[in-house]
């Protein structure tokens, strides 16, 4: 196959569906937080294969642990135990507040079963109850019934009719959770803050008016941590910074560094899955289970979130210093290392293509926000490189705006 640069490009648009804009960059080697195309030019990656490479790229202890799994043990069904299974699943209950995990494969499915969890109880303990009450600008996945979860029009629209069971109301109104509820209603499912919808921060006391409504009710609280999980808000779950403890909580994203997993975590109290009650053929998959106890075993024991905390601020204070050089910036948003820079127009799509000139990969969340969520281990260099690239794209952009 002709590996000259663009042909992989023009190859790939011929050969997939046509299911998402892409940016015109092959990227054949990631170390860290840097990446490189095909022709070895080099980028500082602040997308993180959409906050998923949470230790960088390649991580050492990840690639170790993929490494040996792959030459141990690959794969086997989950009517066997396997040792890296428990490890993650010890792991991850040892540092949550969760007792009981069951592991998938992303995080769609993690929240399918989330939801067949909360039904299951809504049968056993709430007389039937199977509704779930999600929020507006909320993003839960791409099957049928996360669609119906997620609360976007532009998600919704092109597949109706959706699977029923599902109510969307405004993020951050406690009223309109209260409003929905009825005896029908089993759970709430919300982000800790909305990260596809736009980096949308959960207002303060919100969520733990949330739990409050949820213990009034007796109904299931799932927090959906799949992009704010494994220590990307500054611990190592969002819910520690919330003050609440939440009956499930859904996992995937950077729970192992890049290799595809998935994992509902559930009190004892939610734990009401029978034998048979629910599955998976890869769920739990030794390799991927690997890579995940690697990467929390080292984002725990290095401090990873306290380097997020610090690391977050420092960009944040940046991204504030920009907003106040540039009118055209309206607000700069988020928490540790998922942040957003949003503007008065549609320019995120152009000053994404400029950073990517730059050698800057960001995000583009909303056609007027820009969205960053580089790994987790990243340091004030790679902060005041990716800011100084923003600073000369807001400049050129600036000065041909007041032409
Ligand atoms: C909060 C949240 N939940 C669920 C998902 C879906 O995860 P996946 O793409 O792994 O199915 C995403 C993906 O962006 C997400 O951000």
């Amino acid at each position: 196959m002709n590996t000259k640069a663009g042909r992989w490009q023009e190859l790939a648009d011929n050969l997939f569906m046509n299911t998402t804009t892409r940016i015109p960059l092959t990227i054949v080697k990631g170390r860290g937080a840097r990446v490189w195309d095909e022709k070895g030019q080099e980028y500082l990656d602040f997308v993180a294969g959409w906050a998923v490479d949470s230790l960088g790229h390649c991580h050492p202890a990840v690639t170790r642990g993929v490494i040996e799994q792959v030459q141990t043990l690959i794969h086997t069904s989950n009517q066997f135990y396997t040792i890296p299974q428990v490890q993650l699943a010890a792991i991850l209950v040892k540092n949550s507040c969760m007792d009981r995990v069951f592991f998938c494969n992303s995080g769609a499915e993690a929240n399918e079963g989330a939801v067949k969890l909360a039904r299951r109880y809504g049968k056993q303990h709430l007389k039937g109850a199977y509704e779930i009450i999600t929020t507006l600008s909320s993003f839960h996945g791409r099957t049928l019934a996360m669609i119906a979860a997620t609360g976007q029009d532009k998600h919704q629209q092109p597949y109706l009719p959706l699977p029923t069971g599902f109510i969307n109301v405004n993020y951050n109104d406690i009223e309109a959770i209260k409003s929905a509820t009825s005896k029908t209603t089993c759970a709430v499912m919300l982000e800790p803050l909305q990260g596809e919808g736009g980096v949308n921060i959960a207002s303060e006391g919100y969520l733990q008016a949330v739990r409050d409504w949820c213990d009034s009710q007796g109904i299931l609280l799932i927090l959906d941590e799949v992009q704010t999980g494994i220590g990307r808000l500054g611990t190592l779950f969002a819910y520690e910074q919330l003050g609440i403890e939440p009956d499930i909580i859904t996992l995937a994203k950077g729970l192992a560094s890049g290799i595809p997993i998935g994992a509902i975590l559930a009190s004892e109290k939610a734990s009401v899955f029978a034998p048979g009650d629910h599955g998976s053929t890869f769920g739990g998959n030794p390799v991927a289970c690997a890579a995940g106890y690697e990467t929390v075993k080292f984002i725990t024991e290095n401090d990873i979130a306290g380097n997020v905390i610090k690391t977050g601020n420092y960009f944040l204070s940046g991204l504030q210093r920009l907003k106040n050089m540039y009118p055209f910036i309206t607000d700069v948003r988020g928490r540790g290392l998922l942040l957003a820079i949003e503007f008065d127009a549609d320019v995120a799509q152009l000053l994404l293509l400029e950073c990517l000139k730059n050698g800057l990969l960001v995000n583009k969340v909303k056609s007027n926000t820009i969205r960053f969520m580089p790994p987790l281990i990243i340091g004030k260099e790679e902060v005041d490189e990716a800011l100084g690239i923003l600073e000369k794209v807001l400049s050129v952009y600036y000065h041909d705006k007041s032409r």
